[in-house]
């Protein structure tokens, strides 16, 4: 788990939205990364959870009014705005985004916010055309602007019965962006600045049928952990995903493929003027020789499937001419150092991240965390075991010494 978020007062808002249930788990997650959490409530949050439900997660009284006497002689707008290393609201209703854009102080949360120079997160929740209404896109960047962290919103269903994009981040996520956040700023938030990065993730999948494919077991957090972090330390960034069930991270460019050669497409195109390409995908290597339009019968005991070669992307890269700084992934079950070194050679890379994957106790694949080892030249170093967003940030100053 992070270490970033160890001893930080975070001043949680919650504004009025379902998604409120999920900000108990959130508190839950940032009290056990070691934050110190007070909570403010807006009337419209109570509706839906109470703030008994937070002050018995956080041990410490929730904050509901700005005119209420007894309140504030505890611990008024003032001090919490000044207690706070940094203010989180979410979920961040319209309403929210709107008064916040406009800078209006009419709640305790709203005034606070006015109040504090502590960096703000908010990660927003609602309706999908409130979401895409041109009124919270102007709000939206008006904060941005201004120097927030947007965190999510994701796709998916929603809890008025639409599908689209709206839903609030899982707490886990939020939890994580907010640790990425606070440790890239302010010490070394500039140290990737004006870099431009291109960073693939996840699997490939490769069709057989209309309604079978090949593919692997990699999830894409590595890569978006990767994302998160180095937009998160000043570059720009384009992430090209294979299919995974993950929120794009805050202010990163993400273009969505499913298959090797497409992944291939979209990384030519995007490394044209990169700085940094960190392949992290999990590519698949082979697809079907040929693919059939039609679901494929299971008539005989046996089935033969002729496989070709994919292209590989890293390579390809690697090869071009005008090339950007080239950091390859190995996943590997043995042989970790002998077998990454002949990836550097064999693919003429400038760096290579070694990982054990498929052990028991902790596969890599589809993991929280993770542990490299990182060649480049004649030089190694250890990444030990953390949080992929850890890890990401480690690595990420390993490569900033290198292009710097
Ligand atoms: O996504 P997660 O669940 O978080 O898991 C993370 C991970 C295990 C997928 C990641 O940390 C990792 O190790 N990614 C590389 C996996 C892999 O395909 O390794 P490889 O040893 O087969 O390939 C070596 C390098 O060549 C990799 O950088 C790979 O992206 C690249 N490659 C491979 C084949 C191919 N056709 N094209 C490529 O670009």
């Amino acid at each position: 788990m992070s270490a970033a978020l160890q001893g930080k007062q975070i001043l949680l808002g919650i504004t009025g939205g379902i998604a409120s249930y999920k900000s108990a788990i959130l508190a839950r997650r940032l009290i056990d990364a070691g934050a110190d959490v007070r909570v403010i409530m807006t009337q419209g949050a109570q509706a839906f959870i109470t703030p008994l439900t937070f002050q018995a997660l956080t041990g410490n009284p929730v904050h509901t009014d700005l005119l209420d006497p007894a309140a504030e002689a505890a611990m008024g707008h003032i001090e919490l705005a000044r207690w706070a290393d940094y203010v989180l609201i979410a979920p961040a209703t319209a309403n929210v985004m709107a008064r916040l854009a406009n800078g209006l102080a009419d709640d305790l949360l709203t005034t606070c916010c006015l109040a504090t120079e502590a960096p703000l997160a908010i990660a927003p929740a609602m309706n999908r055309l409130m979401w895409s209404n041109p009124a919270t896109q102007a709000n939206l960047a008006t904060l941005v602007s201004r120097g927030a962290s947007i965190i999510g919103p994701g796709a998916g269903e929603q809890a008025c019965g639409e599908v689209g994009e709206g839903r609030m981040s899982e707490p886990e996520a939020i939890r994580d962006a907010l640790a990425a956040a606070i440790t890239t700023t302010p010490n070394n938030s500039n140290e990737l600045q004006g870099k431009s990065f291109v960073i693939t993730a996840g699997p490939t999948e490769e069709a057989i049928d209309p309604v079978r494919f090949i593919s692997n077991r990699s999830s894409g957090k590595m890569g978006f952990a990767l994302a998160t972090a180095a937009q998160a330390m000043g570059a720009e960034v384009t992430l090209i995903a294979g299919p995974v069930a993950l929120d794009t991270p805050p202010h990163v460019k993400r273009i969505d493929v499913k298959t090797a050669d497409d992944m291939l497409d979209a990384t030519l195109n995007a490394v044209k003027n990169a700085d940094v390409f960190i392949s992290v995908a999990a590519v698949a290597d082979y697809k079907v020789a040929k693919f059939s339009s039609e679901k494929i019968k299971k008539t005989d005991d046996e089935l033969t499937l002729e496989l070709v070669r994919n292209p590989d992307i890293l390579k390809t890269v690697a090869s071009l001419k005008a090339r950007p700084f080239c950091v390859g992934f190995a996943a590997e079950t043995q042989n970790l150092e002998k077998n990454a070194q002949g990836k550097l050679n064999a693919k003429k890379l400038d760096m290579i991240a070694a990982n054990q994957v498929g052990q028991a106790n902790n596969p890599v694949f589809g993991s929280d965390t993770n542990s490299l080892s990182v060649y480049w030249g004649k030089n190694k170093e250890q990444i030990a075991p953390a949080a992929k967003l850890d890890v990401a940030r480690q690595l990420l100053k390993l490569i900033a010494k290198q292009i710097n």
